[in-house]
């Protein structure tokens, strides 16, 4: 009998393409999702689609009663721009929901999550950073997350064995290009797709870690079938360094522009972004065996080409 999964968040952009691996890999898939800013296209055919709140108050009424080999925790609200904008309901999606998830784990036996923690849990630190680094979050939505990472670490005691993936800068195709307030590859290509000025809120020296949706998905896929993942938590980046001034040159350059010739205007900043963050990922190479494989310019083409097969470039 084929392995069963849950993956949360399965409508939007990295669990949608989890929710593929997973399928191809012979699991069986539900995916949850309240398709808040996921889009019902992204799930796959063969996936089950169980559209609930994951946050919502009789949340484990509407959750199947089995036990399922594996959750993959993926769904919630993921911009530290909104956080700031509403609190509450940064609070409630993020830490309820995952309460919920943990208490669902609990009560069906389901030993083992994978969740979708964030670099959002570091503060202003030196890159790279380890996972071992002081956690001094900036935004409510990094204060969430690592309040998260600290229920699961106490539900591992009540059975529930969990490994937390800090993601870094996650692009790729799915993600959701009407958003300009998350995802940093996805609004810059929205401006350009639409032959408009770049808005850049805040300094184009500003650094990041720039990861393949693809490599992510490995990294979810390891976590889950290693033992030696069980009860850790890993840094999912490139750990490479780039400036928001190189995302942009090369963001222009697979568009076919020259550098310098397409126009970026500089406008403010957002509330809690950290300036500069890269990771440190030598713990999940040597863990894992895991290393990235897609680099940015090749995954802003795949990006690009996902673009002009779904007819968004304007
Ligand atoms: N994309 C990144 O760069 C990045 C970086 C760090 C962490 N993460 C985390 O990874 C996860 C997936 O990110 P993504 O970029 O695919 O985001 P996404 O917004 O595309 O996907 C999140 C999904 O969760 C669903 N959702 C939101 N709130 C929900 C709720 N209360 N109940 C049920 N479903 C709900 C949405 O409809 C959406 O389909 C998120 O938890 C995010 O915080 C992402």
């Amino acid at each position: 009998m084929s392995k069963q999964a849950i993956v949360t968040g399965g409508a939007g952009f990295i669990g949608s393409h989890l929710a593929d691996a997973l399928l191809a890999d012979g699991w069986t898939v539900v995916v949850i999702d309240n398709l808040s800013t996921g889009n019902v296209e992204n799930i796959p055919d063969r996936a089950d689609l169980l559209q609930i709140d994951i946050s919502q108050d009789d949340f484990l009424n509407y959750m199947p009663t089995g036990k399922f080999d594996a959750i993959f925790h993926l769904a919630g609200q993921s911009s530290g721009e909104i956080s700031f904008a509403d609190p509450q309901y940064d609070a409630k999606a993020n830490i309820l929901g995952t309460v919920l998830l943990l208490e669902w784990c609990r009560r069906t036996g389901t030993d083992r999550m994978i969740y979708a923690g964030t670099m959002g849990v570091y503060g202003n630190v030196t890159s790279p950073v380890s996972e071992d680094a002081p956690l001094a979050p900036l935004s409510f939505y990094g204060t969430g997350r690592l309040a998260n990472e600290n229920y699961l670490r106490i539900y591992r005691d009540l059975g529930v064995q969990s490994t937390v993936l800090r993601l870094f800068n996650v692009f790729g195709p799915r993600q959701n290009m009407a958003n300009l307030r998350q995802g940093m590859v996805s609004i810059f290509m929205s401006y350009v797709a639409a032959g408009e000025p770049i808005l850049v809120k805040g300094s184009k020296e500003r650094y990041r870690d720039i990861v393949y949706v693809d490599d992510v998905v490995r990294a979810f896929i390891l976590s889950e079938s290693d033992d030696k993942a069980v009860n850790e938590t890993f840094n999912v980046g490139t750990g490479r360094k780039t400036h928001v001034y190189e995302l942009l040159d090369c963001l222009i350059e697979v568009f076919g522009y020259k550098p310098g010739e397409f126009p970026v205007e500089y406008v403010g900043n957002t509330p809690g972004d950290q300036f500069g963050i890269f990771a440190d990922v030598s713990k999940i190479k040597r863990i894992l065996n895991w290393i990235p494989e897609v680099d940015l310019k090749d995954g802003l083409t795949r990006m690009r080409e996902w673009l002009l097969e779904t007819n968004r470039v304007g």
